[in-house]
């Protein structure tokens, strides 16, 4: 079984980038957190991160019927409609991860037009997002909770 860990743009400077709102974990460091919990957990974790919005969607298309997605849309969450029907097409749960408390911060970031049709969504808890979603998405929740 594989699950999609897929950083949108601008995550590549994850370490250096706000560390007030980012901390200073590095985009290598998480990605190697998540493929160790992976192992744990018994499925295989391919990373990938890509600035571009057609990139992310092909990407999601590519893991349609793997075991989840965990997926930091990054800004794209606020208004890429491309974004969310892909979400909507696949059968890969899809788990969306934002670093920052998003509602903490300006009003555009309030709104995320991907997590509507996402099966779970994670903010404010740092860089443990992303292993808090690796352990949602292989729940299947809520089609088959654990
Ligand atoms: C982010 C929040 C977004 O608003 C922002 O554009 C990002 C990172 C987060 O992880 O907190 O790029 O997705």
């Amino acid at each position: 079984r594989k699950v999609l860990l897929l950083n949108g743009p601008n995550l590549n400077l994850l370490g250096t980038r706000d560390p007030a709102q980012y901390g200073t974990t590095t985009l290598a460091e998480v990605e190697a957190r998540v493929v160790a919990l992976g192992e744990e957990l018994g499925v295989e974790v391919v990373c990938a991160q890509r600035n571009g919005e057609g990139d992310l969607v092909d990407l999601v298309h590519g893991a349609r019927d793997w075991a989840g997605v965990v997926m930091n849309p990054g800004a794209y969450a606020h208004y890429s409609i491309a974004l969310r029907d892909a979400v909507d097409a696949v059968e890969a749960p899809v788990v969306e991860v934002h670093i920052s408390n998003v509602y903490a911060r300006e009003s555009f970031r309030h709104t995320s037009v991907t997590a509507p049709v996402a099966a779970g969504y994670i903010a404010g808890c740092g860089v443990l997002g992303y292993e808090l979603g690796l352990r949602a998405a292989l729940q299947r929740y809520p089609w088959s909770p654990a």
